[in-house]
């Protein structure tokens, strides 16, 4: 059993339509000590295939921008808020967030990320706490209550945003340039001058 198994989802019913609709529950995927923690909104229809978080089109976007930033998908953590699929990839209900909120937070207190990076509308107000403008909040570093624990979220933009609107492609960019600041082969300096 690798580290993080024990953490695994298995045999979750607390959703009825989602475990009507799932192939599978998508767990998380990734080093235990990863310094970045993404956080996604509820796995696709690749990932409900495959049983790993983004897989498909915007896992392929997601794997470049971490290239382009200098980062490997292998040295980090990535988790959805929602571990089901949401039938006909509509946004996941508050129910079934809260549902899957406490696997969420065992997963943060697990890894102990550096950053938590949430890729998306979605994961960012269901971490926050709020509303939030993605587009303009994309780059920031928030403090959230996650678990009990205060812990530094970034906010980036959805990977597949930039393939419906590519003016998000430099702020996708710039956001993983930021996220890989907080990473040990940076200086501990900067990422502990963050707060
Ligand atoms: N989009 C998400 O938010 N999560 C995935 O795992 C895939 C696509």
């Amino acid at each position: 059993m690798s580290e993080m198994e024990d953490l695994d989802v298995t045999a979750c019913k607390r959703c009825d339509e989602l475990v009507a609709c799932r192939s599978r529950i998508v767990n998380g995927t990734g080093p235990a000590d990863a310094d970045l923690l993404f956080v996604g909104e509820a796995p696709g229809e690749r990932e409900d295939e495959q049983g790993e978080p983004f897989v498909g089109r915007s896992g392929d976007v997601l794997d470049d921008g971490l290239r382009e930033a200098g980062l490997d998908r292998a040295d980090v953590r990535i988790a959805n808020c929602v571990r089901c699929r949401p039938p006909g990839n509509r946004d996941p209900t508050d129910a079934e967030l809260a549902n899957c909120r406490e696997y969420l937070e065992q997963e943060v207190d697990r890894v102990d990320p550096a950053v938590v990076v949430t890729l998306g509308k979605v994961p960012a107000e269901h971490l926050l706490d709020r509303d939030v403008a993605v587009t303009s909040e994309a780059g920031d570093v928030r403090e959230a209550t996650v678990g009990g624990e205060p812990r530094r979220v970034l906010v980036c933009v959805h990977p597949a945003a930039t393939l419906y609107d590519p003016s998000q492609r430099e702020t996708f960019a710039a956001t993983l340039d930021r996220a890989a600041e907080f990473t040990d082969e940076s200086s501990g300096q900067s990422r502990l001058g963050e707060f």
